[in-house]
């Protein structure tokens, strides 16, 4: 018998790790694990599929029009606007374009671990530098700076610890590393006190990278965005596939934000809400909540594993961490709805003084 061929992967495949989800939990379990925002009413729903005709099925997509209107909320030009698959592939596209072997991203981190690994696929290396502070961590960033420095990741606010820069750290970046390109992660924009988007607009060399994913609650439709200088636009346009986002998408993503911008206000401000009475919450239970500016809450717990199960026991779950750095910390998500958030509460507060109890 000849030996089986075995295909050989390239390195970078064969190091990459697949993202984990969050495993799948039973239709009672309020899930608070993954920073999703509130589903659309069913009527709203209805409305927004009323839309779809046959043509959207049979013909390719076509970004334009929702790129055209993106670029009207912005108050920028068109070509300044990639509808891309999520947020998730405007970063592989940053990636594509401005990383290789020999180049470097700085990432300050904990932070969403999908820059990191687009930045391994495309051969770079990732030179982490430490952000547990509610604010940017702008010396050691400036300190990390090198002739291959490509890539700078400023996620604001950042995910998982919610916390987030300012225009200041954009303008010192940007004089500092006048060629690299000023990854501004803004997914998580709408909840924060300052939104980072028009500043970075400013700066030529600046990608921002936003979502409906989030505060949107259409995390089902992968729909993102860049916003950047056409120039910079045009490479990430040209370094992927042409029809990433299926057209029932783009039609549906096109039709929310031509209506749900109230939806969008009342979710933003409950969350608000919701954020700041689970800090208190957590503080009292004698957990250790850090300041954020997301949909989410991330803590630090005396026993975090033990938290999560008997939380998911009684039927919610958030977030646990693979990363060594996080394994006493749980994130857990803002549900934007007063039912499940007392839900929450009730759920944390019987677990936390069970496990406080001698
Ligand atoms: C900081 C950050 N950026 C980007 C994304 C990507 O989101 P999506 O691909 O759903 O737009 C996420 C999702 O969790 C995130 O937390």
């Amino acid at each position: 018998m000849p030996p089986t061929p075995t295909p050989i992967p390239t390195p970078r495949a064969a190091a990459a790790k697949a993202y984990t989800p969050p495993p799948p939990v039973g239709p009672d379990v309020l899930r608070l694990d993954a920073n999703e925002g509130p589903a659309p009413t069913p009527e709203a729903l209805a409305a927004l599929c009323a839309r779809l005709t046959p043509d959207t099925l049979r013909r390719y997509p076509d970004t334009r029009a929702l790129e055209h209107a993106l670029a009207a909320r912005f108050n920028i030009s068109p070509d300044r606007v990639l509808v891309t698959a999520g947020g998730d592939e405007a970063i592989d596209r940053v990636c594509r374009a401005y990383l290789e072997p020999g180049r470097e991203l700085i990432l300050p981190s904990p932070s969403f671990e999908m820059i990191r690994t687009y930045a391994a696929l495309a051969g770079a290396t990732t030179i982490e530098v430490p952000w547990w502070t509610p604010t940017y961590p702008l010396d050691p960033v400036l300190a990390a700076i090198t002739p291959r420095t490509a890539v700078i990741a400023v996620v604001s606010p950042n995910n998982p610890t919610g916390a987030t820069a300012t225009a200041a750290d954009l303008r010192a970046l940007a004089a500092a590393a006048p060629n690299a390109v000023l990854l501004v992660d803004a997914a998580y924009a709408e909840f924060a006190d300052n939104d980072l988007t028009p500043a970075a607009l400013e700066r030529p060399s600046a990608i921002v990278i936003r979502t409906l994913s989030k505060a949107w609650g259409l995390a089902g439709l992968r729909v993102g965005y860049a916003l950047g200088n056409p120039d910079l636009i045009a490479r990430l346009r040209a370094v992927a596939g042409p029809f990433p986002v299926a057209a029932t998408s783009l039609a549906l993503a096109a039709q929310r934000l031509a209506t749900g911008q109230a939806d969008v206000d009342r979710t933003v401000a409950l969350v608000r809400r919701e954020r700041e009475e689970l800090a208190r919450l957590l503080t009292s239970l004698g957990a250790a909540p850090l300041p954020s500016q997301g949909n989410f809450i991330t803590a630090r717990f005396a026993a975090a594993a033990s938290v999560h199960a008997a939380l998911l026991a009684r039927g919610v779950s958030v977030r646990r961490f693979s990363s060594p750095a996080l394994s006493e910390h749980l994130r857990i998500t803002c549900p934007a709805s007063p039912a499940d958030f007392s839900r929450l509460s009730a759920a944390l507060t019987q677990t936390l003084t069970e496990t406080r109890r001698p």
